[in-house]
């Protein structure tokens, strides 16, 4: 478990929360419990993506993938152990009420559920009949990556005491979910553009394993393009907050151009 969440990493969900909590008023520190819960089953849903079953990788982080490092047994168990540990984190960690632990419980089981869907969708199949290419490509993209991002931010907000139903809630749900797709996309653009060594991941791997990304449903200029889109979204949400979403901001810009 060491292994897997305390070697690196760009802690970009923890980051999420934190400036989101700060967005809606409070102090980043009263996110730490909701950023290191959203981290700890980043960490499991990378072990298992690594897994042979899954993308078969052999380099995550600059370093051997858990299962090459520790053996599969123990990354299938380290990964399910996570799991467990980040609901521990939110029952037990920081000052928060019982109410709003509860809800920060039922906001990241939720996002996981969809994370391990988007993951059947994007490993074995089974999207509904009749989907457009776009439409398919965002539906992996917005459950395997967009959820987790999305309950990021959103558990930033409730770390800070914001209304499930306010709005908000509904500034940052849009941020989120704007800035997990680009998330995704802009990931499937470093897997064609860049080089293992500088991602410290192996890429140029998607075509090959015939993965549903962005570049090879829209092409890089329509890939690009979406990104843009989606930025002026998300910007446009968060300009609610003035100066206290300064940080969600500027955490968006760095997304968007982002090469590992
Ligand atoms: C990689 O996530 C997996 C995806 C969801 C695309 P990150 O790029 O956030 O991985 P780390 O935590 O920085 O290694
Ligand atoms: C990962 O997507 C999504 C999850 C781990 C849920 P990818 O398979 O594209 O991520 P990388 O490229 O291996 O980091
Ligand atoms: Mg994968
Ligand atoms: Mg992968
Ligand atoms: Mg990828």
């Amino acid at each position: 478990m060491q292994y897997a969440s305390l070697q690196g990493g760009k802690r970009l969900r923890p980051l999420l929360a934190w400036h989101a909590c700060v967005a809606a008023g409070s102090p980043g520190e009263d996110s730490l419990p909701a950023g290191c819960a959203i981290e700890l089953v980043h960490a499991f849903s990378l072990v298992h993506d690594d897994l042979p079953a899954l993308d078969n990788d052999d380099l995550r982080r600059g370093k051997p993938t858990l299962h090459k490092h520790a053996g599969e047994a123990m990354a299938i168990l380290a990964g399910d152990q996570l799991m467990m540990e980040a609901i521990e984190c939110l029952l037990s960690e920081g000052n928060h009420p019982p109410h709003r632990r509860l809800r920060m419980v039922r906001e990241l089981v939720t996002a996981t559920s969809r994370m391990v869907s988007g993951q059947v969708f994007d490993t074995l199949g089974g999207l509904p009949e009749g989907l457009s290419d776009s439409e398919r490509v965002r539906k992996i993209h917005s459950n395997k990556t967009g959820a987790l991002i999305t309950a990021a931010c959103r558990m930033g907000g409730l770390s800070a005491g914001a209304g499930e139903d306010g709005s908000t809630m509904d500034s940052l749900t849009t941020y989120g979910e704007c800035v997990g797709l680009i998330f995704q996309i802009v990931d499937d653009i470093i897997d064609v553009t860049q080089t293992s060594e500088h991602t410290g991941k192996r890429t140029g791997k998607d075509a090959s394993a015939g993965k549903i990304t962005y570049p090879a449903m829209l092409g890089m200029e329509g890939s690009l393009a979406e990104v843009d889109r989606l930025k002026e979204q998300a910007l446009g949400a968060v300009s609610v907050f003035g100066d206290e979403g300064a940080g969600l901001v500027a955490l968006c810009e760095a997304m968007c151009s982002r090469t590992k």
